[in-house]
């Protein structure tokens, strides 16, 4: 069901974030990002995975290295914005099996995509396996508010957690916080794993 509305939104994705309200939070929102991207220590030859890619929008933000793969369990995403970036890898896939070595990737970027994840355990597991000691994650929760409310009344299923929840799970999953901001809409994360 929830592949089904992303491939419909697929289409008009890029146009609705430049309505004037979605345009206000999500600048919120890349500021407090590019904060915490602009921390972090990254080589040309830094492996980069971004999680749940959607149209592009985190993927834009994050350094350019020789090696940045995308990745969306919805094709119609994967397809689309795939086209808009010919040099860049993209795989279609799911966030919870990552099809990727332990340990492989320099930096790990998951925005916008947490509270869509029905057991978040999962995706922080696989984040953490493919992910190398002392390398970092940009993550962010989007906690209970009217907009993620919104959001559940056009038919997404939402799993939100609140700032003390998702620092108790970054804990119990060998996760140390560095870095964070708490935008409109979202709380994002610099982590890095031990
Ligand atoms: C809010 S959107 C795009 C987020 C994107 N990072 C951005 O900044 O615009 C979330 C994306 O996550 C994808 N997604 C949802 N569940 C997923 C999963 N289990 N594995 C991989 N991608 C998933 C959806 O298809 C959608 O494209």
């Amino acid at each position: 069901m929830s592949q089904k509305i992303w491939a419909l939104k697929s289409g008009f994705y890029q146009i609705a974030r430049k309505n004037p309200l979605s345009y206000f939070f999500l600048t919120n929102e890349r500021k407090g990002l590019k904060k915490l991207i602009s921390e972090l220590d990254i080589s040309n030859h830094s492996a980069i995975l971004d999680l749940g890619v959607g149209r592009g929008n985190s993927l834009s933000l994050l350094p350019r290295s020789e090696q940045i793969i995308s990745i969306d369990n919805c094709f119609d995403m994967v397809f689309r914005t795939r086209q808009e970036n010919p040099d860049l890898l993209f795989i279609q896939a799911d966030a919870c099996a990552l099809p990727f070595a332990d340990n492989y990737f320099d930096l790990i970027s998951c925005v916008g995509l947490s509270e869509y994840i029905q057991d978040i355990n999962n995706l922080l597991n696989d984040i953490n396996r493919v992910l190398a000691r002392k390398k970092s994650v940009i993550f962010t929760i989007s906690p209970k508010n009217p907009l993620t409310f919104l959001r559940f009344l056009l038919g997404h299923k939402l799993y939100p957690y609140s700032d003390r929840e998702i620092c108790n799970l970054f804990e119990s999953h060998n996760f140390i916080v560095v870095d964070k901001v708490k935008t409109m809409l979202q709380f994002q994360y610099l982590i890095t794993k031990k």
